[in-house]
């Protein structure tokens, strides 16, 4: 799987993702052998830069934040191909000028009027960047050349936006040219449950309501909101990532199996889960948020959400949001998914936890008084990439005692392949015109008809999301959301 001739421009490239993530992966791409010679990388903004002065910075991104070791020879086959167009998103003459050295590169490097348009600037400007593109004859597939437009989260705010957004950006682009970036599709790991699932016939026949009590998707982070603050003010934990990435883990979680991995019978088979989740009927009962406070971390002293630098003091944005939500299919009905996410928790980490009912008769007695027999499946996400499959086996002794013990896979154990990073996989798709990775605008909307209940409900209580302390599993109400059912979280 080698990209063929192609460019790529990237829009917003003084950007932090640009400069730590997606310059980083083109490089890494270039040094694994995955971009072919006639490969080109055009940057578009607003800095008085040179050819030059832009592939300077892109090296020193490269040197920065690449994942595999410099190679000169590498560096500098791709450093011929970096072109700098300078313009607002406004200007005709910039875009004018993108067309020209397109051209250019079609005839110097052999590109063939293959472009891929990576739209790294915010939202509002999505609409802009398209219109220029069409405008100036850039958006238009002809005589096999293609044409193809990438997207980044936040697909919009809510429903209604984007809908917006979704006609906008398909008015000029073709629904099959256009590349919804969630980067946890990207993921190994989140690759890996598909495989998990559906290449072995251990986990599937136990995977329903017969057997499964619950499911707890967990995403946790350990640092703050830090330099982005304008950002996040007004979105928060839900919109952030409960929305695309923890819905993402669960329809990969509960989804049926597709007929192939072709993009369309795979997402159609997310879509259809995620059409199937029921709302609770009291979101009062069914929701948690939080909002970080001040105090230590790890042995540092961490600044609160509402002192964050350039932040509204009296924002009602929460950083931590939890919520239950149910599918209404044969497979799911009665097993709650109960989702978290926040920032300033315990530690990083992302994982699901398929949590088994116990054994209708328990024989045993526990070990110590301690709990035991309630088997998981649980997925990592992120860090220590693997799965564990939780179990009780007998504590070695004179007497019939039970323990839960943990039998492990990891990657860096079971594979001598290094992982490539999310943004490297999903560009190099870009490239290949492979979508399987990429969310379709249905799939979107499904995700914003399951968060926007619990925006407009939070959002009717107009008050402060509770306080949580840095460095903890966020705020009370997250733990009675499962204590009131019955179960608590695991700690991850
Ligand atoms: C992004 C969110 O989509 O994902 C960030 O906007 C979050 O708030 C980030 O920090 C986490 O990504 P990862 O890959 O580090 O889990």
């Amino acid at each position: 799987r080698i990209a063929g001739p192609s460019s790529l421009v990237i829009f917003g490239v003084t950007g932090d993702l640009a400069r730590k993530k997606l310059i980083p992966a083109v490089y890494d791409l270039a040094n694994r052998g995955l971009l072919p010679p006639s490969f080109s990388l055009v940057g578009f903004g607003r800095r008085p830069w040179s050819h030059e002065d832009f592939a300077a910075q892109v090296l020193e991104s490269v040197k920065a934040y690449a994942r595999t070791d410099f190679n000169e020879g590498v560096w500098k086959q791709l450093a011929q191909g970096i072109r700098f167009v300078e313009g607002g998103f406004d200007s005709d003459e910039a875009f004018e000028k993108l067309k020209a050295t397109l051209e250019d590169l079609d005839e110097q490097r052999g590109t063939r009027g293959n472009h891929a348009f990576y739209l790294s600037v915010p939202p509002k400007s999505f609409e802009q960047v398209c219109q220029q593109l069409s405008k100036h004859g850039l958006a238009k597939t002809s005589q096999g050349k293609w044409r193809r437009v990438v997207i980044e989260k936040p697909f919009g705010h809510d429903l209604a936006s984007a809908r917006e957004l979704n006609n906008v950006v398909e008015s000029v682009f073709p629904a099959d040219s256009v590349f919804r970036i969630d980067h946890y599709l990207g993921k190994e790991t989140v690759q890996n449950i598909l495989a998990l699932r559906f290449a072995n016939q251990l986990f599937e026949p136990i995977w329903n309501a017969n057997y499964v009590d619950h499911v707890q998707i967990t995403m946790a982070e350990d640092i703050g909101i830090g330099g982005r603050a304008g950002y996040y003010d007004g979105v928060g934990a839900a919109r952030d990532v409960i929305q695309n990435h923890l819905l993402q883990l669960l329809a990969l979680t509960a989804m049926e199996e597709p007929i192939s991995f072709n993009a369309d019978h795979l997402r159609a088979e997310k879509e259809k889960v995620l059409a199937a989740v029921r709302l609770p009927e009291d979101l009062s009962r069914s929701s948690a948020r939080g909002q970080y406070t001040g105090g230590w971390q790890g042995g540092e002293k961490v600044t609160g959400f509402l002192d964050e630098e350039g932040f509204n003091p009296e924002s009602k944005t929460e950083t931590f949001a939890a919520i239950r939500l149910d599918i209404n299919t044969r497979r799911w009905a009665g097993v709650p998914f109960y989702l978290r996410a926040g920032k300033r928790l315990g530690r990083r980490v992302t994982e699901i936890a398929v949590v088994f009912k116990r054994s209708p008769n328990l024989l045993f007695r526990p070990h110590n008084g301690d709990d035991f027999g309630q088997n998981a499946v649980v997925i990592r996400v992120q860090p220590d990439e693997g799965a564990t499959i939780r179990f009780g086996s007998k504590v070695p002794g004179t007497q019939m005692e039970v323990r839960d013990v943990s039998m492990d896979f990891g990657y860096g154990h079971s594979f001598t392949e290094s992982s490539p990073e999310a943004y490297e996989r999903l560009i190099l798709d870009v490239l290949l015109g492979e979508p399987p990775l990429f969310p379709r605008h249905q799939e979107v909307e499904l995700s914003w008809k399951i968060v926007d209940p619990f925006e407009e409900y939070w959002a009717s209580l107009d008050t402060q999301p509770e306080p949580y302390a840095p460095g903890s599993w966020g705020p009370d109400s997250a733990n009675e959301l499962l204590a009131q059912d019955g179960r608590t979280w695991r700690r991850p």
